[in-house]
């Protein structure tokens, strides 16, 4: 017994212990040790794993990688954001983002011409070439800004430093994923996880001398500014760029019905194993680039592409238990804690039950054997049971109604269907802990502020050791408390103040995102952010005298509607709730929020239409008011500046109202003019 705990404690130094030479090799540059004592510290640590099975149930030495990069590039703004992509997971979906495209550009016909091309598992970077000389190379940061790798890229050796073409354009950007090819992964595994942290890490070393090592390799597939425009189509563009030496991916080609993208799809899927390069889907992109100018971006993606995710891993395990989980707005999702298993290289151990009429249909009880599938960075979910494997005596799982708080949970009744909604839920809001340390993991994600250093695993420390309580603690953080926790250093404290510092310039969408009101995700705070223009003005919604007006005025905003004004409003008739924003505010500084472009023939104008036109949806209609400086409103009021009149069906009582009310009435014809002119 002495021995084994003897060995874990040693298992547990050496995790420690190659953390730490780790850090200092990645992050610091600066290793205390050879690389060969390195690996024969690593090695024995391995074997001791390899002798002792039960060491298993602890993290592995193969699994530690590289550590997370300092902040040590400079940050530069995009010239134009990076974005994301959406996912489709079956053809069912391919046929739905066909169909909106069609929508959106209001065509007859469902099929237009898509180009495909592998979506390589890598790192993306945008190149800038002024005059065809490489200028800057940047890593994607949050999209808007990014970090200044270009030493760095310059190392890959068949990346164009200078584009000698006499037409190439003044402007260049050049979106690529940078990757390590499989066969060179080989060499340097026992030092990252995958390919991709691989390409990772080495881009991101602090010297490039270091960076040129190892053989990175890239792919081109995107542009951002360029300036004048040159291309038509993305496979004239691809055509192009290859001429011009930059490396292009040989599988791409068009695909002009669902069937070829089906057939695409099988094809590249069963040949993925055999390329030298990890891709997890195939990426769909309108051909035609004016089409694509046309359908433009949602906040986080393009309209016109979309990743096509290879079918999921799956896996079979067996549920140990069923524990639930509390959500920042208050759902209770029940979980299966399965045996450890492996999907798609990652050890599973937690898998989504969704909800509880959910594990009532399939009849998932503790015990089960199951099968389990992981797709993309979506959480591992159970799919179905295998009856026949079913131990005697299991008992159905009945669902507690109780959250972990121990307050009643309840459901509601879904505003659209009128039904008894499939989630309970905790509705004590910042009373119950659960939920407030949810709160707290959403106010310092990615897309609210952003606080590096401050991930999940920390709030929850800091949490349990009651550090933090509120989201404004944040902000007044006893850093000598924290600098005897174990994990934390001076280095370690001190980007945390930095992150921290930096995060509290914020836009007043954020705000609006970051306070966690239910049913406001990123775009309605966008859209809510524009109709107040200044915190002061936002501030005013817990005024009572005020507030009233302040809900008439969001309820006639395009895109928010009864149930988004109505969560608003539950949110700040709840005391903790305004407290909360109000301290939040207080150690802020909150800048006006300015719409996407601003600018153009319809800025400060309040804009509605009525009726259909003939050759553009409401949806591009409305795109290309808010484009042009517009905010479009969903009724009509004495605030409206013009009424658009489509030639299909108009209301005839909105147009009445709006004479009456004076409103300038523009008819079809003139707004197509007005967007020619
Ligand atoms: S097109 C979003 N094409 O996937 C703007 N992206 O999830 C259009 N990626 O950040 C992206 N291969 O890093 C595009 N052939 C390809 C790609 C690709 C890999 C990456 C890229 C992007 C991410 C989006």
């Amino acid at each position: 017994m002495s021995e084994k705990k003897d060995i874990i404690s040693k298992h547990k130094k050496n995790l420690k212990l190659i953390k730490r030479h780790n850090q200092n090799y990645y992050n610091y540059d600066n290793p205390e040790i050879s690389d060969a004592e390195y690996d024969l510290i690593k090695k024995n640590a391995l074997d001791l794993e390899k002798n002792f099975p039960y060491l298993k149930q602890y993290n592995s030495i193969n699994k530690i990688i590289g550590s997370k990069p300092l902040n040590k590039f400079k940050k530069i703004k995009h010239l134009s954001p990076m974005l994301s992509l959406s996912n489709a997971f079956n053809l069912g979906d391919m046929e739905d983002f066909l169909k909106k495209i069609s929508n959106f550009l209001s065509l007859k016909k469902r099929m237009l011409q898509l180009f495909c091309e592998p979506k390589i598992d890598g790192i993306s970077a945008t190149l800038i070439y002024e005059n065809g000389i490489l200028t800057r190379g940047l890593s994607r940061g949050d999209g808007k800004t990014g970090e200044d790798i270009l030493e760095n890229l310059k190392t890959i050796k068949s990346l164009p430093k200078k584009i000698d073409i006499k037409d190439v354009p003044k402007l260049l950007e050049i979106r690529c994923e940078i990757f390590i090819s499989k066969k060179d992964f080989l060499k340097i595994s026992n030092k990252f996880a995958n390919p991709r942290n691989a390409a990772g890490g080495t881009l991101r070393q602090k010297d490039p001398k270091e960076t040129s090592k190892i053989p990175l390799k890239y792919f081109a597939y995107g542009f951002g500014k360029v300036s004048p425009m040159k291309f038509k189509t993305q496979h004239e563009f691809l055509k192009k760029i290859k001429q011009w030496n930059f490396t292009t991916n040989p599988l791409s080609s068009s695909v002009d019905s669902l069937e070829e993208i089906e057939k695409k799809h099988n094809y590249i899927e069963q040949i993925r194993s055999s390329l030298d390069y990890d891709i997890d889907g195939l990426v769909y992109k309108v051909n035609d680039l004016l089409l694509q100018k046309r359908l433009g971006n949602t906040s986080n993606s393009p309209r016109w592409a979309i990743a096509y995710k290879f079918s999921a891993e799956k896996a079979v395990t067996k549920i140990k238990d069923i524990v639930i989980q509390v959500g920042r707005t208050g759902a209770i999702t029940p979980v299966a804690k399965v045996e450890p298993v492996t999907v798609g290289g990652v050890v599973v151990s937690n898998a989504t039950l969704h909800n509880e009429d959910e594990i009532e249909r399939k009849d998932i009880r503790v015990g089960d054997t199951v099968k389990i599938q992981r797709a993309g960075d979506v959480i591992p979910q159970v799919i179905e049971v295998d009856i026949s494997k079913r131990i005697e005596n299991s008992k159905r799982y009945s669902f507690p109604t109780k959250c972990l708080c121990g307050a009643e949970t309840k459901k509601e009744i879904s505003k659209s269907t009128k039904k008894l909604d499939a989630v309970r839920r905790c509705v004590r809001g910042y009373d119950c802990n659960y939920i407030a340390k949810e709160k707290l993991k959403h106010f310092v994600s990615k897309e609210a502020l952003n606080i590096d250093g401050l991930g999940k695993k920390v709030i929850d420390q800091f949490w349990d050791l009651k550090i933090i309580k509120e989201p404004s603690d944040i902000f007044k953080l006893d850093y000598k408390k924290i600098e005897n926790l174990e994990g934390w250093g001076k280095i370690s404290i001190n980007n945390l103040k930095n992150a921290i510092a930096k995060s509290r310039k914020i836009t007043l969408d954020k705000l609006i995102y970051s306070i966690g009101i239910r049913h406001i995700g990123q775009e309605n705070a966008k859209i809510i952010a524009s109709f107040f223009g200044t915190v002061e003005k936002f501030a005013k919604i817990y005024d009572t005298s005020k507030k009233n007006n302040i809900y008439e005025g969001l309820i006639e905003l395009d895109g928010i509607g009864e149930t988004q004004v109505k969560s608003i409003e539950s949110f700040f008739s709840n005391n903790m709730n305004l407290k909360i924003t109000k301290d939040i505010i207080h150690e802020l500084e909150i800048n006006n929020y300015v719409g996407q472009s601003g600018k153009g023939i319809f800025s400060n104008k309040k804009i509605m239409f009525t009726g259909g036109f003939k050759n553009m949806s409401r949806s591009e209609a409305k795109m290309i008011a808010e484009n042009n400086g517009g905010k479009v409103l969903g009724s009509i009021s004495k605030k409206l500046d013009l009424l658009i009149v489509g030639d299909s069906k108009p209301t005839k009582k909105k147009i009445d109202q709006a004479k009456q009310l004076n409103i300038k009435i523009i008819l079809e014809k003139d707004w197509h003019k007005m967007l020619n002119s």
